[in-house]
This record gives C-alpha cells, sequence and structure tokens, in this order.
C-alpha cells in the first residue's frame, strides 16, 4: 500500500517535471510552436497568432537575427545622383552590406500608398480586418525578407532603392530605428545623366530638358520634405558634389551620423568590386560601369553646354528647388568646390 503511494507521487512529479521541461522547450527554444507565447496578436479567447524568431546565416554559421528594431540604412535620392556610389563606398564596409537595387521595396511601399489614399479601398480593408498593425507588420517583414536575404549577412544591413525616400517617413514609422542617407545632386545634371544615357524613369519624358527638370523639382522636393519630417537624427542630406570632390570628409561624417565605425575601405571601393563580403554589382544596373572606377570628377560638370538655352534661361522658375539646396540656378555651373560646405550639406 505505501509502495503504491510513492509510486503514484513518483509518478506525479515525473509527470510535472515532463510539463515544465515542454514549456521550456516550447519558450525558449527552436521548437517553439508558431502559435504560442509571444505576444505579436492576442484574440478575445487569449490565443495567439507569433512570428518566429528570424536569422541568417553567414558561411562559417555565424547567425544574424533581424527584425523590425534594427538600425536599417536606407540610401534614396532622385536616380541619377550618385546612389551607387554611395551604397559601394558602404559596401566596401566589412560591416555594411547594401547590394544590388531590390526594386521591389520601392513597389510595395507604393502599393500600401495607393490604397491608403482611397477612402472606399481603406474602409473595405478595415472592415477585412486588416488593420494599420496588421498592414505595417506584413509589408515590415515582407522588406525585410528581402533586404536579409537578397545579399550576403553583415552586422549592419542596408537598402539602396532611390525612390524609397519618398514614402521615408512611412518606413520609419515601420523600423523606429532606421536611418536614411538623402543623396542630393545639381539637378541640371541628374537630368543631363537621365537624358543622355537614356535611363528610363516613370513621368520623365526623355525628350524634354524643361518637363524633365520639373519633375526633378516635385521629386526632390517630395524627398526633400520627407527628409525634414525624418529629422536631422534619422535623415542626413549627403550632396554627391561634396562626397566626391572630399571623400574622406564626407565618409568620416556619414559613419559617423550611422554609427559605424571608420574603416579605410571606403574610400577603395573600387578594390571590393564582386569580392566575397566586398560590392556586388547587377549586370543590369545602369551604373554598374562607371561604379567599378575610383571616386572620380569626371561627370560634375558633363551637363554645361548640352541644356537648350531657353531652359538654361528659365531655370530658376522650372527648378525653384536648386536654389533651395544651394545651387545658384543661374550659374554655369556653379562653382562647386568653393564655399559651399557652408550653405550645403547642412
Ligand atoms: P553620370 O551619369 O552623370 O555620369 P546613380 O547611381 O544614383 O544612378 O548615379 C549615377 C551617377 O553617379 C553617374 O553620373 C555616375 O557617373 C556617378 N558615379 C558612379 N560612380 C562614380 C564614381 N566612382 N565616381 C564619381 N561618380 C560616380
Amino acid at each position: 500500500m505505501r509502495l503504491q503511494y510513492r509510486n503514484k507521487k513518483a509518478t506525479l512529479w515525473l509527470m510535472l517535471a515532463i510539463v515544465v521541461l515542454t514549456m521550456f522547450l516550447f519558450k525558449f527554444t527552436e521548437f517553439a510552436p508558431t502559435c504560442f507565447f509571444k505576444n505579436d496578436i492576442t484574440s478575445a479567447d487569449g490565443s495567439m497568432m507569433v512570428r518566429e524568431e528570424k536569422y541568417v546565416m553567414d558561411e562559417e554559421q555565424k547567425t544574424y537575427s533581424y527584425g523590425r528594431e534594427m538600425p536599417l540604412i536606407f540610401i534614396g535620392g532622385v536616380p541619377r545622383s550618385g546612389t551607387t556610389l554611395m551604397r559601394a563606398m558602404l559596401d566596401a564596409h566589412p560591416d555594411v552590406r547594401c547590394g544590388q537595387e531590390t526594386r521591389v521595396i520601392p513597389r510595395i511601399l507604393q502599393l500600401r500608398s495607393h490604397w491608403m489614399k482611397s477612402e472606399k479601398e481603406s474602409m473595405r480593408l478595415l472592415e477585412a480586418g486588416i488593420t494599420k498593425e496588421v498592414m505595417n507588420g506584413a509589408i515590415a517583414q515582407f522588406c525585410l525578407e528581402i533586404i536579409a536575404k537578397h545579399g550576403e549577412p553583415a552586422p549592419r544591413l542596408c537598402n539602396k532603392d532611390p525612390l524609397t525616400l519618398k514614402m521615408g517617413s512611412y518606413v520609419i514609422e515601420l523600423f523606429p530605428n532606421a536611418k536614411f542617407l538623402f543623396m542630393v545632386r545639381d539637378g541640371r545634371a541628374t537630368v543631363h545623366s537621365i537624358i543622355s544615357r537614356h535611363v528610363t524613369i516613370t513621368g520623365f519624358d526623355l525628350t524634354s530638358y524643361r518637363q524633365c527638370m520639373r519633375k526633378w523639382n516635385f521629386a526632390i522636393e517630395v524627398m526633400h520634405n520627407q527628409c525634414k519630417e525624418i529629422g536631422k537624427e534619422r535623415c542626413m542630406m549627403v550632396y554627391y558634389e561634396q562626397l566626391v570632390l572630399h571623400p574622406e570628409e564626407w565618409m568620416r561624417k556619414i559613419l559617423k551620423f550611422l554609427d559605424v565605425p571608420w574603416n579605410d575601405a571606403v574610400l577603395h571601393h573600387e578594390e571590393f568590386i564582386n569580392k566575397p563580403n566586398g560590392v556586388p554589382l547587377s549586370k543590369v544596373e545602369r551604373s554598374s560601369d562607371q561604379v567599378i572606377k575610383p571616386v572620380n570628377l569626371e561627370a560634375l560638370s558633363k551637363w554645361v553646354g548640352n541644356i537648350p538655352e531657353n531652359v538654361v534661361r528659365d531655370m530658376a522658375d522650372i527648378a525653384p528647388m536648386l536654389s533651395v539646396l544651394g545651387y545658384d540656378p543661374y550659374a554655369n555651373p556653379p562653382d562647386y568646390g568653393k564655399g559651399q560646405p557652408a550653405t550645403m550639406g547642412k
């Protein structure tokens, strides 16, 4: 009788131990099923849907976890403003990986922005249970998966899809610790680059300098406003002219802003092209054949003499953002090298 009682007690203890062990395994290890414990979405009856912890692994099996709180780096600007050069210089840093343009990230952000602009659609989504939190969670996860997995793992991940900055403040809502680098370039040089290199960008009419300058003005104004809204802590303006004229001075400022330690490699990005943990280039991106070169001044004033005279004459009216950003609309070219750090990049 006494023995039987002892056996029962031992069995109870054993069962309790099994329950505790199972709970421990579920809560703290990879055996955790996706519908217990964490607090992603809780329904009225207390049941939850949770996300599994995400991580990527490098060749030495080192894991890097990634999530919405990470300090992502985003590089934005009007295309042809030196965005690829900027990301190549950062890619050369051993701790940073940007990689090629993903193309899908600005598109999903744009899609969501269209849905939100339509009152009818917003209401339909809400009625379907797609609240702001559900939508933001899904879009953030989409962006994260692309950013984390389209290239090698690295302690600091970065994304260069220039137009993302048009939705910059929403990006910061998704990733509160992210930072933006806003590449700014003299619009006349940017437009000359677009037209002379036949770079197709939605809305730009490659047969008209006047129309392209207006489009540049509109796009850069939107980005400039977004950058101001995000604030100086999270958005830094980088002038292409200043970067190529004073690469070390600017890269030091940029790395400090990003909380990335200084490394000389950023001044020699061309040595790391297509090397492991270096600067991966796409065969089809339009800047790949320029970015393989060391930082140079070739593209600074190529536009001078190529813009129709009537457009040059009306420049201040066509593109008022030139003056806002510190470029003299009447100087062809402005003296990029002199006096500008006082008015530019501040
Ligand atoms: P041009 O087309 O006027 O030559 P983006 O990458 O944003 O599209 O910008 C492209 C511009 O960046 C090009 O301008 C290109 O010359 C310039 N660029 C790329 N690599 C460079 C380098 N190594 N040094 C200086 N400018 C560079």
